[in-house]
């Protein structure tokens, strides 16, 4: 059989990933999708950089869009970052050339999430995006799939790895939120915007990504209500502590009688519960659906395997022939969300 070509636009932190799953697995991932899996093409800015994989198999592009439209690319791999620029436009020159995409970018699709499955489904191409939430866990996939005969109740999680070290760190060492903030600078935890984690905007990238599948509307991040960490002291966290909770950065999305609630807000949860006993990066998110009840997934939300692995499994179902719409149905179908102000702190 014919094998699958990848094009893969970034080489950074999740692209090196993705290069070594590919290589390391070549014979599992052809045996799985029942025909070889093969990067054909990279792109990055700076080709003499020292790289921790060996590229030297596959042709070169320094223009993502050049290589979003080479003849021997089937899938467009976006691991670049940034909700405009290059990663939009190659994005959109993939689909017009007819490949498929798979990306981990969150910030594209909360702000272009609409227009670009839009234009995938006229296209009759998919856009895949599961890297792009909580990183290694498998959440779209259990909403688009295993959920799908669901009503969806309610969305909630921890889905930034960063806020959730620096909450923790300050609870368990006693640590001023500056300090700790200066520690995960240090261990290159925050994002090269440290306001994207802190100030929740990525948290809520995500939770906009997961509303728009859950109720089908369109993504909504500009209704999102925000509020980061920043504010977060010892105090709080102390005084928390006294009264058997924790503070963490939690997302909640839910269809109210007014409208889609989305927040992404410092929240006080029960210490015991498995919200508050969650520690460090890990990313944990709750899915409430009519029929199957609740359910947690908790894992890795960032990091080179996990969100490569994520990475993989959406090109996984691509060789497979799955051709889920990018928010789990038609683009077209989905409603405008009518924001509801949340009544909750
Ligand atoms: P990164 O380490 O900063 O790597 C970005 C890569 O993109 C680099 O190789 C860079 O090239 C390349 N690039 C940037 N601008 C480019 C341009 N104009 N043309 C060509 N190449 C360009 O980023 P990352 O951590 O891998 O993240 C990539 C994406 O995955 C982002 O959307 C991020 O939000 C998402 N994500 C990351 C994680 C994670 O754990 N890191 C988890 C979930 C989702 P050079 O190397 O030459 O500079
Ligand atoms: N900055 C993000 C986090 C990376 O800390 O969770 C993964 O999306």
């Amino acid at each position: 059989p014919a094998p699958l070509r990848l094009g893969l636009a970034g080489l950074g932190t999740v692209g090196i990933g993705v290069v070594k799953i590919v290589q390391r697995h070549a014979d599992l991932l052809a045996a799985r999708a029942g025909r070889p899996v093969v990067i054909t093409a990279v792109s990055a800015r700076d080709r003499a950089k020292a790289r921790d994989a060996d590229l030297s198999g596959y042709a070169w592009e320094t223009d993502p869009v050049a290589l979003a439209e080479r003849d021997d690319v089937d899938v467009f791999i976006e691991v670049m970052g940034g909700s405009e620029g290059p990663a939009k436009l190659a994005t959109e020159a993939a689909i017009a050339a007819g490949k498929d995409v798979v990306t981990a970018n969150k910030a594209l699709l909360a702000h272009h999430g609409q227009a670009l499955a839009e234009a995938a489904e006229a296209a009759g191409r998919v856009i895949r995006f599961e890297a792009a939430v909580a990183g290694g866990i498998p959440v779209i996939k259990a909403l688009t799939e295993g959920l799908a005969a669901n009503q969806m109740r309610r969305v909630m999680g921890v889905m930034n790895g960063t806020c959730n070290y620096i909450l923790t760190r300050m609870a368990n060492a006693g640590l001023p939120y500056e300090t700790v903030f200066e520690e995960a600078r240090q261990l290159g935890y925050l994002e090269a915007d440290p306001n994207l984690d802190v100030g929740g905007i990525d948290a809520g990238h995500k939770l906009s990504l997961l509303a728009a599948i859950a109720f089908g509307t369109r993504v909504s991040f500009d209704a999102v209500e925000l509020e980061g960490i920043g504010n977060v002291s010892i105090d709080d966290i102390r005084m928390a502590d006294d009264m058997g909770y924790h503070i963490k950065l939690l997302g909640v999305a839910q269809m109210t009688g007014r409208g889609l609630e989305q927040r992404m807000t410092p929240c006080l949860v029960p210490a015991e519960s498995p919200l508050g006993q969650l520690q460090g990066g890990t990313n944990m998110v709750v899915l409430e659906g009519d029929a199957v009840g609740q359910i947690v997934l908790r894992g890795p939300g960032a990091g080179e395997g996990p969100t490569a692995s994520a990475v993989m499994g959406d090109v996984m179902d691509i060789a497979r022939g799955v051709r889920t719409a990018t928010f789990g149905r038609p683009a077209t179908s989905l409603v405008a969300a009518i924001p509801a102000k949340s009544a909750t702190p």
